[in-house]
């Protein structure tokens, strides 16, 4: 049997790779592995905590660790943390064995979901909604490296799942 290649979901904050990811895994019989939830429990801490105690370049180097790990993989659906785009070599790591998926929203859509939320330290400001739009503006040119980018505004976690396994055929 041929190797299943992974699907890698990249995208800011709140456009749903969580979300999307379990559905996907469960439609195409990937196993789904969780980013963020990997990092937290080699660390034993959550995000928030090792940004707060160890710093972002802390968290980034150990990102960069679990993306060597995982695109060494295959057969999996892989939600990543809204910045993994921002060190090229992750992105080309993920392409070498899997296709790397964007979901887009706008600043507006993502401040709606994202709003009652508490544990995002990149977003514990003043101003949240400047916030992702500022980030918004520097990463686009990263999030533009994925091979496919599928836009979350108005629409169910069913059909952007549905669209993401179409995407990913
Ligand atoms: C981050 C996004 C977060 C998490 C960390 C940094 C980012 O993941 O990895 O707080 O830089 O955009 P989600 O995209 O799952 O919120």
């Amino acid at each position: 049997m041929v190797a299943q290649k992974n699907i890698v979901l990249v995208g800011f904050m709140g456009t749903g790779k969580s979300s999307v990811g379990k559905i996907v895994a469960e439609t195409t019989g990937r196993k789904l592995v969780e980013m963020d939830a990997l990092i937290e429990k080699q660390e034993g801490m959550m995000i928030s905590a090792i940004f707060a105690g160890k710093g972002e370049k802390y968290f980034r180097d150990k990102e960069r660790k679990v993306v060597q790990e995982l695109s060494a993989k295959c057969g999996l659906v892989i939600s990543t943390g809204g910045g993994v785009v921002l060190n090229a070599e992750n992105i080309a790591d993920f392409k070498k064995n899997g296709i790397v998926i964007c979901l887009s929203a706008t600043p507006e859509t993502i401040f709606e979901r994202v709003k009652n939320e508490t544990h995002r330290p990149l977003l514990k400001t003043k101003d949240p909604l400047a916030k992702i739009k500022e980030l918004l503006g520097v990463r686009a040119p990263f999030y533009a490296r994925a091979d496919v980018t599928i836009t979350t505004d108005g629409k169910k976690i069913e059909q952007i799942a549905d669209e993401v396994v179409q995407a990913a055929r």
